[in-house]
């Protein structure tokens, strides 16, 4: 995979998967501790103890039809070759919970890539009814976007409405362009 952010969108369509009603998203990237971490917490259906344990390892997969089973096991490879860590917690009918974290200027790290595509693709393939919360901050400055703030202000709009998806995206790159500005 090309970036985290894609590494991102292959957790959270796990999470879709799951039956989340909730994703939460949040990135740190804090130069002066030369970390970035990346946080994914859903309240889907979880794990048993035996497919978490199963997780990280490459091809298992519970997909009936197609079993790549590379999402979980690939983050975590990306993670370790850039000296980082990666952790997978989850309980049935709790959901689950990835910390990915990376040494930020490690000449392996992969860049974290176009977020507002990752959260727009969240939001469509969601059907505009899973709510993201996406925290993002940039050496101590950052910005929340909350779908749930979003669909108030819409009103009856539909969320996926190919319009509404457009401005958000234009919103989402300018919020993270606007906390790298030094
Ligand atoms: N957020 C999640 N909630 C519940 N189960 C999950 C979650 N993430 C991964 N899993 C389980 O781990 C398996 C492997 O996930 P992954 O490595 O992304 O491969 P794939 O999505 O191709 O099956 C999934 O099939 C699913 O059973
Ligand atoms: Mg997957």
């Amino acid at each position: 995979m090309e970036d985290l952010s894609l590494h991102i969108l292959d957790c959270t369509e796990n999470s879709i998967r799951a039956g989340a009603t909730i994703i939460t998203i949040i990135i740190e990237e804090q130069r002066a501790d030369n970390m970035l971490t990346i946080t994914i917490e859903d309240n889907g259906h979880g794990m048993d103890k035996e497919t978490l344990n199963k997780v990280k390892d490459p091809f298992f997969s519970t997909k009936p039809d197609k079993k790549t089973g590379l999402g979980i096991s690939l983050l975590a490879q990306a993670t370790h070759e850039s000296e980082g860590m990666f952790d997978i917690r989850s309980a049935p009918n709790r959901g689950t919970k990835i910390t990915a974290t990376f040494r930020y200027d490690h000449i392996d790290r992969k860049s974290l890539g176009n977020m507002a595509d990752t959260i727009i693709a969240l939001i469509a393939s969601g059907s505009g009814r899973v709510d993201i919360r996406y925290v993002h901050t940039f050496n101590g400055r950052s910005f929340i976007f909350d779908t749930k703030t979003i669909k108030k202000e819409l009103q009856d709009i539909p969320i996926n409405d190919p319009a509404v998806l457009a401005d958000l995206k234009k919103q989402l790159e300018n919020a993270v362009q606007e906390i790298r500005e030094t």
